[in-house]
């Protein structure tokens, strides 16, 4: 596809990547990947501030790298907002295109944040499996947990593709695929549509069904550590549900045995 002109000048202290691919799972999600500034550095899980060089004073939104900290490109995961000020426009890029990016990273979704322990629990809904996705391909995960289980609640069946997609790529990864292989277990279940596995993830948990199903035993902060990625309520109760089991949330300058991080929503 042929580039479409800028609008607007690039502002100053931003990278311009250009987008290399784009893939639309549903109507309402779609991932792409852009170039990667040589110049950026960042560690897996963290998230970037992404925006469209089409105003004058453009408008960012959080975007979690979805690649590792290795790769030489970068992934995002975006859910479509009809009249979201940036998603609304950012759903009709094509390769070529130019994306705009903020030079800094952050976030607390990171291996630095927890202790070591045997299992890594990465719980996510809807686009907050995307730090998750950078996390299960960066080799530093591997090194710190022996056992990594990612569970992707969704409201319908099409949303978790791109999960089921990842998890089915890494064993045949060339750089990682050696290190993933049967280490990692999906458990994904969606709520508005018939599946295989209905239900909340905190409701599969609280329920024992989640245990059951995969024949573990039960999440205890001695041997494990959680990492929680969604919208704001689900955040809340898994968080609430941690704690009540013993888990205390960590930070880089005190590592401990869960984190979590709000998804980008709009
Ligand atoms: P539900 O369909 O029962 O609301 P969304 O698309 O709204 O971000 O939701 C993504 C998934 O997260 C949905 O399957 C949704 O279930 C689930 N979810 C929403 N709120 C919570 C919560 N408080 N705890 C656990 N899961 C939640």
């Amino acid at each position: 596809a042929e580039a479409r002109p800028l609008q607007f000048p690039i502002p100053a202290n931003v990278y311009a990547e250009t987008v290399l691919s784009v893939k639309h799972y549903t109507d309402r999600l779609f991932s792409f990947r852009i170039t990667r500034p040589q110049s950026l550095r960042f560690r897996s899980g963290e998230f970037v501030m992404i925006g469209l060089p089409n105003a004058e004073k453009p408008v960012y939104r959080a975007y979690s790298v979805a690649s590792p900290a290795w790769d030489e490109e970068l992934e995002f995961f975006s859910i479509k907002v009809p009249d979201g000020p940036l998603t609304s426009e950012l759903q009709k890029i094509q390769v070529g295109d130019t994306v705009i990016m903020r030079q800094k990273s952050t976030g607390t979704l990171v291996v630095d944040a927890l202790t070591p322990a045997k299992r890594l629990f990465m719980i996510s809904t809807g686009t907050g499996i995307a730090p998750f996705a950078s996390l299960l391909r960066d080799p530093d995960t591997y090194e710190k947990f022996d056992q990594l289980i990612l569970t992707h609640t969704c409201r319908h069946n099409a949303e978790l593709i791109y999960g089921q997609e990842l998890v089915a790529a890494l064993e045949s990864d060339p750089l990682i695929g050696e290190l993933t292989t049967g280490r990692v277990t999906l458990y994904n279940s969606t709520t508005r549509e018939e599946s295989a596995r209905m239900g909340r993830i905190t409701a599969l948990i609280g329920s024992g069904k989640f245990y059951s199903d995969l024949g573990i035993e039960k999440l205890n902060p001695e041997t494990d550590r959680v990492m929680i990625c969604g919208s704001m309520h689900m955040l809340k109760d898994v968080k609430e549900l941690a704690e009540s089991l013993g888990f205390q949330e960590g930070s880089l300058s005190h590592p401990s045995s869960f984190v979590v991080e709000r998804a980008f929503v709009g």
